[in-house]
């Protein structure tokens, strides 16, 4: 099939690599808005180019990949609905989830396939916890925690327009929650620091370290982690537990964590230190799974209504460390 690939930039540049080493993949169309990207990328693979997403969706592609920054996922969503392009879009549809709900209402009048990026769901452990909860083998849930520390912050220049980091870092641990257990968040609890940190961070009014408590619908608890200095290494992680059994995703040999345990040498391996790496598989799996979309052999595996349930619960969560109180889901999603 022939696929197009817009926005060239850290993910973008990425996804570039992958798409071209699907076997499914006969062709591929790029264009990003500053013309180097795309002679950096085409330098290195064998791609096409086009001069604008316009041109990209005119030059008859049967998919688009949407990797462009987040202000202009959108418009560019609108764009491949409009031209009848099934199209995956990175995460976040857009900065405000109400806006989201219009793009999916004309996504599903015209009969257009959207898949939105969150690659946890394309991980073979993270599935594998969502299997243990659905075949009931864990009994009942009651506690969930969820894990993403970064070895390093993004440059100030991303952090400025992330939207802080609930709706940019914890929306993945928010999505692997709903996607493992199969239920809905009702109320978010959050605290968050931006002591110590880079000076930017209190600048514009974000942490760099966040607890999160989600209250699930069955009265579950999900305890989320975030921070942006976890010199170890990337670590990302889900346990599930219930009144029968536990699991954990993530507890492997490169987890950078360094047991005090007498005698203990797990976990030995070289630590995951960028999200590329530690995802690589998941990535992967998850554009192949667009390629099935795009054929018309699976629905949307993660559709625009997950990424606004996901988005309405960031919302809950900046409101709640705004004002130091739990704050329901519904009172920022029925606003
Ligand atoms: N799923 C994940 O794990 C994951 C990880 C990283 C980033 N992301 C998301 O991917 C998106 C891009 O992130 P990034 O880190 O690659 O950012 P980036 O700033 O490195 O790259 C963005 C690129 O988009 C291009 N661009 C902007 N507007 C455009 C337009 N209208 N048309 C064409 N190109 C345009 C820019 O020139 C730039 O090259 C963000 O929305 C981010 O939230 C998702």
């Amino acid at each position: 099939m022939r696929l197009g690939l817009i926005g060239l930039g850290r993910i973008g540049a990425f996804h570039a690599r992958t798409l071209t080493a699907l076997p499914e993949v006969e062709a591929l169309v790029v264009t990003d808005a500053v013309p180097a990207a795309v002679e950096a990328v085409a330098a290195a693979l064998p791609v096409e180019t086009a001069t604008s997403p316009e041109q990209l969706l005119a030059s008859g592609v049967d998919g688009v990949v949407i990797a462009a920054a987040t202000d202009a996922h959108a418009e560019l969503l609108v764009a491949a609905v409009a031209a009848g392009v099934p199209a995956f879009c990175e995460k976040p549809v857009t900065r405000d989830p109400a806006d989201a709900v219009a793009v999916d209402e004309l996504a599903r009048r015209r009969g257009v396939a959207v898949q939105i990026g969150y690659p946890r769901r394309f991980d073979a452990a993270f599935a594998a916890a969502r299997d243990a909860v659905a075949s009931g083998e864990l009994g009942s849930v009651h506690t969930v925690r969820s894990t993403t520390l970064d070895p390093a912050p993004p440059p100030a220049g991303y952090l400025r327009t992330s939207g802080g980091i609930f709706r940019d870092c914890a929306v993945h641990d928010f999505d692997a929650v709903r996607f493992v257990t199969g239920e809905e968040v009702v109320e978010v609890y959050a605290s968050g620091t931006a002591r110590g940190g880079d000076p930017v961070f209190a600048e514009i009014g974000d942490v760099h370290t966040a607890a999160t408590v989600l209250v699930l619908e069955s009265g579950a608890q999900a305890v989320i982690s975030n921070t942006r200095y976890n010199a170890r290494g990337y670590d990302v992680r889900l346990e599930v537990h219930g009144t029968r059994d536990s699991v954990a995703a993530g507890l492997e040999s490169r987890l950078p964590l360094r047991s005090t345990e007498p005698g203990t040498t797990f976990p030995g391996g070289t630590p995951h230190t960028f999200f590329m790496d530690r995802l690589a598989d998941a990535f992967r799996r998850e554009l192949a799974a667009f390629t099935d979309v795009v054929a018309g052999r699976i629905p949307s595996p993660c559709t625009i209504a997950d990424a606004v349930a996901v988005g309405w619960i960031a919302e809950a969560a900046t409101r709640s460390l705004a004002e130091h109180r739990p704050v329901t889901v519904a009172e920022v999603r029925d606003a």
